[in-house]
């Protein structure tokens, strides 16, 4: 096991009837920005229900932050909080709002262009206070200090973070979870298992628990994916389905062990490029990844197959293969698309314009071994079209 250091501040308030808590964990003479995106908080209940547990205090909304949060969007917000003396920020939405808000809390007190806290880039150690009312289990971000900002007139999508941008608190009440449409609950699914996929296929570490704790995230998500997804009111899929999300990624299976993290770096690009939903870049590289990284991979993903999937029968080489195939029919079984063309026709500019980019970025090395060249990356592309 390699050596870490481990700390997570962010308090959980889990469970139906939460978001009413946010009273408590805010304190009474804040001035605060509630930021939201395209208005579905509205029709939900969320709205009315974050609105009750803020009522006498000083709110001001901010609405509108897309999927993808730009820095366009965001920069309005900062010169609202710097107008308006805001000191507490509270996001109520998905990953992307979440996200959004990690920037404004780095951004509105950064001496110098906020850009460069994405281009630099920064590592945040301090930053305004803010909470979150999650309400789309997939990125984790309510337990993490990372986020993934969108520049729109660049086409570039870059991740900030630092210890100073871990929420203060999140609320994770499964019940939001009914009114979220099958594109967004798929969304999650797979971000949530690539989560853990980028943390745990990488190489043998000896490190038994973190391990187990990957399988069994991976194993819950197998198991609640389906339910989910044939009735999002089903409270008790909800709940090991949110909670699986925020496990995924909160720090916790990442420590002691090498992770990857490069399926990521190339599915950003193709979001920046084709404005592809988050997720599904990941299903179109992941299992191309694995492929053109096959050797440094196959134990993992032998003791991934047969741990996950039950796949006993064959040499290694087999049951690692046959691990990357039953991932891949899990995808179409959940009704994922795993090939770029079946997202853009305009697909065969993508493995050299990334590869380019990641070069003049000095991305030259990705991976849990660091060898995964802008040539590689290009490999990986050509083979998910
Ligand atoms: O904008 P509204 O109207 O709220 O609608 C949203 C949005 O259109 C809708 N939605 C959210 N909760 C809902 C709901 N609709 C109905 N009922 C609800 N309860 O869902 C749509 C997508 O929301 P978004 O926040 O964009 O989705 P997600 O949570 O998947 O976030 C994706 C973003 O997070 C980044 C991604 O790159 C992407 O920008 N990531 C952040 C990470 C992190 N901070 O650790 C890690 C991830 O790997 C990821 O990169
Ligand atoms: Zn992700």
């Amino acid at each position: 096991m390699l050596n870490f250091d481990f700390q997570n501040p962010t308090k959980i308030l889990f469970g139906k009837g939460q978001i009413a808590s946010i009273t408590k964990e805010i304190p009474a003479d804040a001035t605060i920005l509630m930021t939201y995106g395209g208005g579905s908080i509205k029709t939900n209940g969320v709205y009315e229900q974050v609105t009750k547990a803020l009522a006498g205090r000083k709110v001001i909304e901010f609405a509108g932050i897309e999927p993808n949060p730009s820095y366009e969007t965001l920069m309005k917000a900062v010169e609202i909080m710097r107008a308006e003396k805001v000191d507490y920020v509270l996001a109520v939405g998905g990953g992307s709002v979440i996200d959004g808000t990690k920037f404004l809390v780095a951004a509105v007190d950064y001496q110098g262009d906020p850009w460069e806290i994405l281009t630099k880039p920064v590592r945040t150690t301090k930053a305004m206070p803010f909470g979150t009312v999650l309400t789309l289990p997939a990125t984790g971000s309510e337990m993490n200090s990372g986020a993934v900002i969108t520049r729109k007139s660049t086409h570039e999508k870059l991740g900030m973070g630092g210890p100073g941008l871990f929420p203060k608190f999140s609320v994770l009440d499964p019940e939001v979870i009914k009114s979220i449409p099958h594109r967004q609950l798929l969304n999650g699914i797979v971000d949530a298992y690539t989560h853990v996929l980028e943390q745990y296929l990488t190489y043998p570490a000896g490190a038994l628990l973190q391990d187990r704790f990957a399988e069994s995230i991976l194993q819950t998500l197998v198991e609640v994916a389906p339910k989910i997804l044939a009735d999002p009111s089903d409270y008790q899929a909800a709940s090991n389905f949110m909670w699986s999300c925020t496990m995924a990624l909160n720090g916790l299976i990442q420590k002691g062990v090498p992770t990857d993290w490069a399926t990521h770096a190339i599915g950003h690009e193709l979001t920046a490029l084709y404005n592809i939903d988050h997720a599904m870049t990941l299903a179109i590289i992941f299992p191309n990844l694995y492929r053109v990284r096959f050797e440094n991979k196959k134990d993992k993903l032998a003791q991934y197959g047969q741990r996950v999937w039950n796949i006993t029968e064959g040499t290694l080489e087999e049951r690692a293969n046959a691990a990357i195939d039953r991932t891949v029919a899990f995808l179409h079984e959940l009704g994922a698309k795993t090939r770029l063309s079946e997202y853009t026709d305009d697909y065969a500019k993508s493995a050299d314009f990334i590869e380019k980019r990641f070069t003049e970025r000095g991305w030259k090395a990705l991976g849990e071994r660091k060898d995964i060249t802008p040539a590689i990356v290009k490999e990986i592309v050509e083979l998910s079209y």
